[in-house]
């Protein structure tokens, strides 16, 4: 038992912790406040405090519990919302009113629900099982089933494994180890701060679809990959992860809110339960986890949350999931550290942040990946982390920290957002490193044009932002009607494509097919259109024709009305152009 010598902030300085160890979650003060031991000298440790710690005072005595921070990972953990130190909020609510109280002591998982456990079929008697293994299931909810796999440290033999009721501490299968008989429940505990194992890495070979066209088609993120995005204020940066937290093919989502707003984040907490998953109708929660951090909630909370976060990612990517995770935003995490860390007096990095903050933010985006996990299943953690540079500049430390790890970046752009064009995504300075090991998947499931048609739009927008800037010196006039035609489609990729409006029912989301017709039909116009001009048509007849308003609209399009309406477009470009040549 340790004892209170200093308070300042969110940290506390206590002496007399003999036997202590780096990172032990412990109790801090009579109130019994959540703390974790983030450096120690001798019996001297520096604490991380999670909760507020107005009141305390020195002489108070600090208990530690010899673990690590860790999360608790079994049934009952999907659907839920908790705070940065994996407390579920509603039970904080319910526990403490209106105001959080502190030191409360609350079950990451609820203790009472039984959960069907069944058993798989191979496990019996005398089977071999090691950390990772899956000894069964539980139907968490209608869309998840959750595997229920050995904790670590754990193999041997199975002594005794039965199906039923039971609650996430009930005994549900015994293992002899050799040495002695090992319990299993269906719950288990990580630490936080360290990866988990996993058999190997494998590739990532296929592509987060997201229903985001500008996303999808020119800078995507592999399962298992990592993308950052970047915008200033009002950019855009949570609409988009929003959209990726309700389109994406992923098959569990952890939503981080970290450090934003506070009505930012009611806006999460309101929003996402009434969400429903787009493939099944069911609500959107049954396969989400949501960690809300508020700017008002104390700072070592915040810092912690992305490790609740990413820690319970894994446990999914373990069962053989498909896992995303938003972070919004990894600037105030970043933020988070440099606070801890000026008030540990510790040497500062550039702009004041901690010297090791390019490391933390690499060790972070580097538990993204496909595995070959422990259980023998291949599962992949997606991270998007959004990044809120000051004046929108990244240049500073945490985009630039970033950017050297992640091969997806989402470049958002205050001028687009300011004319309203949205997602904000700029098609010039975005970049993905994911499209060569991807090409194979796009060439099997989207066929051969997919890849010339998005080299061919990105060579139109390209090209459209080198006129424009010709177009500023010497005017529209001044250039031949090939560039004007250019200027031409080049609105149209961007108007008629790239725009896209999350809030709109349809146009919210849209399949990879219909991108493909979308753009597909753009760039038929785009060919008609030049051999009018070769046939003498003017630019002004062709900017006039009558087909591009229904264009335009392609996006309203329902996924089933899609192909016959584009098909249709399709052949009335070519009688529209037939008659202008004619003409
Ligand atoms: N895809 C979109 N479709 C339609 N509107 C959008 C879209 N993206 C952003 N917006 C508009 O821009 C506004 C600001 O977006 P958002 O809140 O995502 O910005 P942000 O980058 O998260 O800002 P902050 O830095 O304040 O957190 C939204 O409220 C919405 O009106
Ligand atoms: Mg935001």
């Amino acid at each position: 038992m340790g004892i209170i010598v200093k308070i300042a902030g969110p940290l506390v300085i206590a002496d007399d912790m003999r036997g202590s160890n780096m990172y032990d979650v412990v109790k801090v003060g009579t109130l019994g406040l959540i703390g974790e031991v983030i450096q120690l000298k001798e019996t001297t440790a520096v604490i991380q405090v999670y909760e507020d710690t107005s009141g305390i005072r020195p002489g108070e005595p600090v208990e530690s519990s010899g673990q690590p921070l860790s999360v608790e990972l079994g049934p009952g953990i999907l659907t839920k919302i908790y705070d940065g130190v994996q407390r579920p909020l509603d039970v904080i609510r319910q526990k403490s009113g209106v105001y959080i109280r502190r030191g409360i002591n609350v079950a990451s998982i609820d203790r009472g629900k039984k959960w069907k456990f069944m058993p798989e079929k191979s496990m019996k008697k005398g089977s071999h099982v090691s950390e990772g293994t899956i000894i069964g299931h539980v139907e968490e909810t209608p869309l998840i089933k959750h595997f229920i796999m050995v904790p670590q440290g754990i193999s041997g033999k199975i002594e005794t494994i039965k199906s039923g009721s039971f609650t996430v501490e009930d005994t549900i299968a015994t293992v002899s180890t050799g040495k002695k008989v090992e319990k299993l429940t269906m719950m288990q505990r990580r630490p936080v701060r360290m990866p988990a194992r996993y058999k190997s890495r494998i590739p990532s070979d296929s592509p987060l679809v997201t229903g985001t066209r500008v996303i999808d088609m020119f800078f995507p993120v592999a399962k298992g990959g990592a993308a950052a995005i970047p915008g200033p204020f009002g950019s855009g940066k949570t609409v988009t992860q929003h959209s990726l937290a309700k389109y994406s093919d992923s098959k569990i989502v952890i939503y981080v809110g970290c450090g934003e707003r506070g009505n930012e984040m009611t806006e999460v907490l309101t929003e996402f339960p009434e969400l429903k998953d787009p493939q099944t109708g069911r609500p959107l929660m049954e396969r989400t986890i949501l960690i809300a951090n508020t700017s008002n909630m104390p700072v070592a909370a915040r810092e912690a949350s992305i490790y609740t976060g990413i820690t319970i990612a894994e446990y999914f990517r373990d069962m053989g999931y498909d896992v995303a995770l938003m972070a919004d935003s990894t600037s105030r995490w970043a933020e988070a550290m440099r606070e801890i860390s000026t008030r540990l007096e510790e040497m500062p990095g550039e702009e004041g942040y901690p010297a090791y903050l390019a490391k933390r933010l690499a060790e972070f985006y580097e538990r993204a990946g496909r595995v070959n996990a422990l259980s023998g299943n291949v599962g992949s953690v997606t991270l998007v982390g959004a990044v809120s540079p000051p004046g929108g500049d990244i240049s500073e430390p945490v985009s630039q920290g970033t950017l050297r790890v992640v091969k997806t970046f989402w470049a958002l752009d205050a001028s687009l957002a300011n004319s309203r064009h949205f997602p904000s995504i700029n098609w010039l300075s975005s970049y993905s490193l994911y499209i060569p090991q991807l090409s194979k998947w796009y060439q099997t499931n989207m066929g051969e044009n997919f890849a010339k048609l998005r080299d061919d739009a990105m060579q139109i927008l390209q090209r459209e932002a080198e006129l424009k800037d010709i177009v500023q010196l010497v005017g529209a006039d001044a250039l031949p009607d090939t560039e004007r035609l250019t200027l031409e489609i080049g609105r149209m990729v961007r108007e008629d494509f790239l725009r896209q409006n999350a809030f709109d029912e349809i146009d919210a989301s849209t399949s990879l097919k219909k991108q493909e017709m979308m753009l597909d039909v753009i760039l038929h116009f785009r060919d008609m259109a030049a051999r009018a001009l070769d046939a003498q048509v003017t630019i002004d007849k062709i900017v006039a024709a009558k087909v591009r308003a229904r264009i335009a609209r392609m996006k309203e399009l329902k996924e089933e009305a899609a192909k016959k309406e584009i098909d249709s477009i399709r052949g009335d470009t070519d009688k529209e152009f037939a008659e202008l040549t004619k003409g």
